[in-house]
């Protein structure tokens, strides 16, 4: 047996054994989808300036600009599929107790596999939030008829509702995590295809398993993570998930 099947048995046998679960997901979870990541090789931030698409400052400078890139990602959303790392991972949430995702896309693959114990931190980019009232509902027409979309209510521009550059992150979804986290260690936590590289992320990510849970990665590549982890296991996500968490 390989290091990697060896890993892959070990916490399996964990997972089988744990009642709370932690699970935090990034871009990469999304990746054999077709969703492009963010700093991978063809990501979006290799190709656009962040600064460009995902500020307030942008927003407000050129409104069309944003939304045509929201625009064509929320086009794109629609001609993609769960993959076996989403619905091994709604899966789990049937067997575990005490189960909590957060994760850091936009995306709604999380729940169209099935997954219901969840939170997204940085938004939802099926909701639209207006500028005047700042009330925020889903909105699931891709391409929109105008761009950039106003309030049919008011008249105002409305915005993505997702979290951009220089703001602050989603308050529901800090709540969800801080109260799951309060209640004490998990067995295992496992962070699935993102780099960590926000504070916050590494933060929630090391605390959840106090002195004595499993903290571990599944990526590909390694993270500013990969130190703190217990295990990492180094592949594809749609590949490792299904082999820990059969259905
Ligand atoms: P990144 O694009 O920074 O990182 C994607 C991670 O996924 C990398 O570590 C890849 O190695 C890994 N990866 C790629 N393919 C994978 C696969 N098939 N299975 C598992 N892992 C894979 O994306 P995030 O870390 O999610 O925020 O980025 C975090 C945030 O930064 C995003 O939510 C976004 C971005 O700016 C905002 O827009 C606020």
């Amino acid at each position: 047996m390989n290091q990697l099947n060896s890993d892959i048995a070990r916490v399996k046998e964990c997972i089988d054994g744990a009642n709370r679960v932690f699970v935090l997901t990034g871009a990469g979870v999304s990746a054999e989808s077709g969703v492009p990541t963010f700093r991978d090789a063809g990501g979006h931030w290799k190709k656009i300036d962040p600064y460009q698409v995902a500020t307030p400052e942008a927003f407000e400078r050129d409104p069309a600009f944003v939304w045509k890139w929201y625009d064509e990602r929320r086009v794109q959303l629609n001609t993609v599929d769960p993959n076996p790392a989403h619905y091994a991972l709604a899966q789990l949430e049937k067997e575990k107790e005490d189960f909590f995702l957060l994760t850091q896309n936009v995306d709604d693959l999380h729940e169209r596999a099935g997954s219901v114990k969840l939170a997204h931190i940085h938004g939802k980019i099926w909701e639209v939030r207006c500028m005047r009232e700042g009330t925020a509902w889903e909105d699931h027409r891709a391409p929109f008829p105008e761009i950039p979309p106003r309030c049919e209510r008011c008249g105002e521009l409305v915005r993505p509702n997702v979290v951009w550059f220089g703001e602050s992150i989603d308050t529901d979804a800090v709540e969800s995590t801080e109260r799951y986290l309060s209640k004490g260690a998990v067995d295992v936590a496992l962070i699935i295809g993102t780099e960590a590289s926000f504070g916050y992320i590494t933060h929630w990510a090391t605390r959840s398993i106090g002195p004595s849970g499993l903290l571990v990665e599944i990526n590909p590549g390694v993270t500013d993570l990969s130190s703190s982890a217990d295990i990492c296991l180094r592949g594809p996500a749609g590949e490792i998930l299904p082999l820990i968490i059969p259905a």
